[in-house]
């Protein structure tokens, strides 16, 4: 029976990115005998244009009946203008919480192949290997109250009285579910989580503090350690080695996720995990939609498609019938991307400044993804 994928391509470079990762998830796939049927839907900025709204219930309705979704990338300067409620990211936040994908999982790892396209010393960064655990549907990304009021000056020389105002919320049992997740990650890998906060200003990172800690009980196995948000900014970048799994919410997560993307040599390279309880899962790459490259064959595939690896793993994987194919799917994959790297190919965002050699565009690039794949 083909397995049900919701394809949401969405704009700028997610439309080129996704066609590579589909296409080497229908290659890798076959190998471990699945066979899928793809829906492809609007999402963000296409959606505005289309629909006049960034994400509608049908869409929300065709991931609910599929195994797992495939996005690409929102937003561009066309919608920038827009207000908050109806801008193309507002169609990501509302997928993420009308499918509950509390658990956001943000693995930055440097392939060896890529030691030296890093902004950090070679030493630094040889080795890392590490996963952000992001609260995804709470926080000050939805928290209530939230707006503005007050009135622009009327005329030049006279005061405003605008105001904004967001507040970051965060409930006991929305903490307690993403710290289980990331204690479940560690026990995975090297064992140690590392709590990310500013419990020295804010009353929910000490809300944080204390739930994190309870939870911990239950995992003796693992070492816990708690880290100012600011100080595991710096830390991120002076020794990165030291991190395994680093749990937090979510504004600090999207933050400190492209900070250890760029430790591992693009933006391009990282793919990411959205999931449910139960395991149902969004799989997408971190970075942006690039519009400025967009449509030009220029971007980098390779984080979508090691989101595929992803989604083989965490959608297949433990099913009892697909999960030891998908498994392996999934390692071919990653082992795939690895040779092409390993073979000297390069996409632009790979590349240093000022360094030149020739590199290779996104259709390229996920052909020598599925030649690598073939030829295992
Ligand atoms: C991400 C993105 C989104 C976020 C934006 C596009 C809403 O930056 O997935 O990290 O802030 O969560
Ligand atoms: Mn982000």
């Amino acid at each position: 029976m083909a397995e049900r994928i919701v394809l949401l391509p969405g704009d700028g470079i997610g439309p080129e990115v996704t066609e590579q990762a589909r296409l080497v998830l229908v290659a890798a796939g076959a190998q471990a005998g699945l066979e899928f049927d793809f829906v492809e839907e609007l999402i963000g900025g296409c959606s505005i244009d289309a629909y006049g709204t960034p994400l509608r219930e049908e869409v929300i309705e065709a991931c609910r009946g599929s195994r797992a979704v495939l996005l690409g990338a929102v937003g561009g300067p066309r919608w920038d203008e827009m207000p908050v409620a109806v801008r193309p990211e507002k169609g990501l936040l509302a997928i993420r919480k009308a499918l509950g994908l509390f658990a956001n999982l943000r693995p930055a790892a440097v392939m060896p192949a890529l030691v030296n396209a890093s902004a950090l010393r070679p030493e630094i960064v040889e080795g890392v290997d590490l996963l952000v655990v992001r609260e995804l549907t709470g926080g000050i990304y939805f928290g209530e109250p939230r707006g503005r009021e007050g009135e622009a000056p009327a005329s030049t020389g006279e005061k405003g009285t605008r105001r904004a105002l967001n507040a970051m919320v965060y409930e006991e049992h929305e903490i307690e579910r993403i710290t289980r997740v990331a204690f479940e990650q560690a026990r995975l890998r090297r064992n140690h989580v590392t709590h990310v906060h500013k419990a020295n200003v804010l009353d929910v990172s000490q809300l944080w503090m204390e739930v994190v800690d309870e939870v911990a009980k239950d995992y003796p196995d693992v070492e816990l350690a708690h880290q100012l948000v600011d100080s595991c900014a710096m830390l991120l970048v002076q020794e990165p080695k030291r991190f395994d799994v680093i749990v937090t919410g979510n504004l600090f997560g999207d933050i400190l996720s492209d900070e250890a993307a760029m430790i591992t040599g693009s933006l391009g390279m990282l793919p990411s995990a959205s999931l449910a309880t139960g395991g149902f899962g969004l799989f997408e790459p971190v970075h942006g939609s690039a519009p400025d490259i967009a449509g030009q064959d220029l971007a980098n595939p390779l984080a979508a498609i090691q989101s595929v690896a992803m989604l083989l793993e965490t959608s297949f994987g433990s099913d009892v019938a697909t999960g030891p194919g998908a498994t392996r799917a999934a390692a071919a994959i990653r082992k795939a991307v690895a040779d092409v790297l390993d073979a000297g190919h390069r996409s632009g965002d790979l590349l240093l400044p000022g360094e030149t050699r020739d590199t290779v565009g996104c259709k390229r690039m996920g052909e020598l993804v599925l030649d690598a794949l073939g030829r295992d």
